[in-house]
C-alpha cells in the first residue's frame, strides 16, 4: 500500500471514531460515516463509423441489481450497466450517431436534455423505441461546450423510467474553451444527485412515484448511485458538474463549512466569468459547474440545505449531507480559474420580440394537458421570443428542449448571477413568473414536434406538458396544428 494511500485510510478511521464516542453494546442510530467510495459513471465507448460519425451504443435495461445500502442489493434499471449510464463525451463539430436499444419489455425513448438537435433526433414521447428495438438518431454537435444529460421520456411513464435509473452525462466539450479542471474522475467530476426511499430489503420503494402532488420525495440520497459516498480529492481545484437527476427535490448545494464555489457553468455553457457563491439551487433538470478550493489533509462536506421557503415553495425542502470530500496529503497544484472564462454575454431581446404566455396552475399549462396530437406553438426559426411563464400556484419548473434561453426576471428581479448563464431549465417559485429569453434553433419540421414541460416528473407524466414545432419563417400559418395519431 503506497504511503498516500495510507494516510487516506488513516484520516477514514480518524474521522469513523470521532464519530463514536461510546463503546458499550448500545448501537447508536447509524449515522452515515460516508465511507463508500464515490463511483464515477465509465466514459462511454464509441467507435468512428462512416461518414465521419462517432457512434456510442447505449442498451437500456431492466433487471440489474446494484449494491447502495449495506449489505443489500436493489433491482435497478440502468445503461449499458445495472444503474445509471456511462458519460457521452463529445467536442463541439463533431458528429455523433447513437445506437439506442430497448433492452426493457415495454416502450421508451431517450431524450438528450440541453442538445440542439433535429426535432426527430430529440429521444421525446414521439420516437419511442419498441421492446427490442434500435434507435438510431444522429446529429453535429453545433453548441457551446456544456455538462447535458439523457433521460427516457415516454409519454406518462418517464418518472418511473428514470427513478429506476435510467439517466447518464452528455459531456459537450469546446476545444477552443477555456482552461478550467478537465480530467475526467480526478478534477473533473460529475455529481448526479438523487433521492430514493428504499424498503427494509434494500428495494427501492417506487410507492410515490406516481401519486401525490410531486411523486417521489426520497430520503436517502445518492451520488452517481452511490450511498454515503466520499471522494479523494487529489488536486487544489475541482470542478463538479452538479446535475439534479432527481424526480422532484429542489437542492440548495453548497459546503458545510460555508467555502466558496466559483461557479462557472450553468445548464446550457459557460458563464462569461465565475460568479462565487456558498450555495447553488438546482432544481430537477438543472445543472451548474462549480470549482471549489481545497488544502492538502483536510476533509470537508457537501451538503444541501434547506430554505425556510414553505412562503416560496410546497416542495418539502430538508437538509441532507451529500458527499464527504477527503483532500490527501499532498495535492497536485491547479491554474487558477480564468477571470474571463468565454461564455456568450446575454443580448437583450429585439424590440418587439414576440410574447408568449403560459399560465401554471396545478399541473395544466394554459389550462390544458399534454396532448400528443395538438401542437401548442409554432415557432418561426432562428426567433428571439420571450416566455412568460406564470404560476399560479405551486412550485414548478419548466424546461424547454431544443434552446437554450436567458432567464430576464422573476417576479420582475434579475436572477442572482450565477443563473445568468444560459440554461434550459429554470425553477419557478410557487406563485412567481418568470419571463424568459429564449432564442431558437434553425432545424425547422413542420410535423415533429420539442416538448416545453414542468420537470417535476410527477407533473410531467400527468399532462404539464406542452408541444412546439420550429417552422420556416413565414410558414407559421400553413402549419397543421393537429397530428395524425401514431400508434406506436
Ligand atoms: Cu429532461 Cu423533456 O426533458
Ligand atoms: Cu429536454
Ligand atoms: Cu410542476
Amino acid at each position: 500500500m503506497n504511503r498516500r494511500r495510507l494516510l487516506f485510510l488513516s484520516a477514514l478511521s480518524g474521522l469513523a471514531a470521532a464519530g463514536t464516542s461510546c463503546s458499550s453494546g448500545w448501537q447508536a442510530p447509524r449515522r452515515p460515516e460516508f465511507t463508500n467510495r464515490l463511483r464515477i459513471p465509465p466514459p462511454a465507448e464509441s467507435r468512428r463509423a462512416a461518414g465521419g460519425f462517432r457512434e456510442f451504443a447505449l442498451d437500456l435495461r431492466a433487471g440489474g441489481r446494484t449494491g447502495f445500502l449495506p449489505g443489500l442489493t436493489t433491482a435497478t434499471w440502468g445503461i449499458n450497466g445495472s444503474y445509471l449510464g456511462p458519460t457521452v463525451r463529445v467536442a463541439r463539430g463533431e458528429r455523433v450517431r447513437m445506437a439506442v436499444t430497448n433492452r426493457l419489455d415495454e416502450a421508451t425513448t431517450l431524450h438528450w436534455h440541453g442538445v440542439r438537435l433535429p426535432a426527430t433526433m430529440d429521444g421525446g414521447p414521439h420516437q419511442m423505441i419498441a421492446p427490442g428495438a434500435t434507435w438510431r438518431p444522429e446529429w453535429t454537435i453545433e453548441q457551446p461546450a456544456a455538462t447535458t444529460w439523457f433521460h427516457p421520456h415516454p409519454h406518462e411513464k418517464t418518472a418511473m423510467h428514470v427513478y429506476r435509473g435510467l439517466a447518464g452525462l452528455l459531456l459537450i466539450d469546446d476545444p477552443d474553451g477555456p482552461r478550467l479542471p478537465s480530467r475526467y474522475g480526478v478534477d473533473d467530476v460529475p455529481l448526479i444527485v438523487q433521492d430514493k426511499r428504499f424498503d427494509d430489503d434494500g428495494a427501492l420503494d417506487e410507492g410515490d412515484v406516481d401519486s401525490g402532488t410531486f411523486g417521489a420525495l426520497g430520503d436517502q440520497i445518492l451520488i452517481n448511485g452511490t450511498h454515503d459516498p466520499y471522494f479523494e480529492v487529489r488536486t487544489e481545484l475541482v470542478r463538479f458538474r452538479l446535475l439534479n437527476a432527481s424526480n422532484a427535490r429542489v437542492y440548495r448545494i453548497g459546503f458545510t463549512d460555508g467555502r466558496p464555489c466559483q461557479v462557472v457553468a450553468t445548464d446550457g455553457g459557460l458563464l462569461e466569468r465565475p460568479v462565487a457563491v456558498d450555495r447553488v439551487k438546482l432544481s430537477p433538470g438543472e445543472r451548474a459547474e462549480i470549482v471549489v478550493r481545497f488544502t492538502a489533509g483536510e476533509q470537508a462536506m457537501l451538503d444541501s440545505r434547506g430554505e425556510n421557503i414553505k412562503q416560496a415553495n410546497d416542495i418539502e425542502e430538508e437538509d441532507f449531507q451529500l458527499l464527504r470530500l477527503v483532500a490527501a496529503a499532498e495535492l497536485t497544484g491547479s491554474a487558477p480559474v480564468p477571470a474571463a472564462l468565454g461564455g456568450a454575454p446575454a443580448v437583450p431581446p429585439p424590440a418587439g420580440a414576440r410574447i408568449r404566455r403560459f399560465e401554471l396552475s396545478g399541473s395544466e399549462i394554459n389550462g390544458q394537458d399534454m396532448e400528443m396530437t395538438r401542437i401548442d406553438e409554432v415557432v418561426p426559426a432562428g426567433a428571439n421570443e420571450i416566455w412568460e411563464i406564470d404560476n399560479t400556484t405551486y412550485a414548478h419548473n419548466f424546461h424547454i428542449h431544443e434552446v437554450s434561453f436567458r432567464i430576464l426576471d422573476i417576479n420582475g428581479a434579475a436572477p442572482p448571477a450565477y443563473q445568468q448563464g444560459p440554461k434550459d431549465t429554470v425553477f419557478i417559485p410557487k406563485k412567481a413568473k418568470a419571463r424568459l429569453s429564449v432564442r431558437f434553433g434553425t432545424y425547422t419540421d413542420p410535423v415533429t414536434p420539442y416538448m416545453y414541460h414542468c420537470h417535476i416528473l410527477r407533473h410531467e407524466d400527468k399532462g404539464m406538458m406542452g408541444q412546439f414545432v420550429v417552422v420556416k419563417p413565414g410558414t407559421e400559418h400553413q402549419v397543421p396544428r393537429t397530428l395524425a395519431h401514431r400508434h406506436d
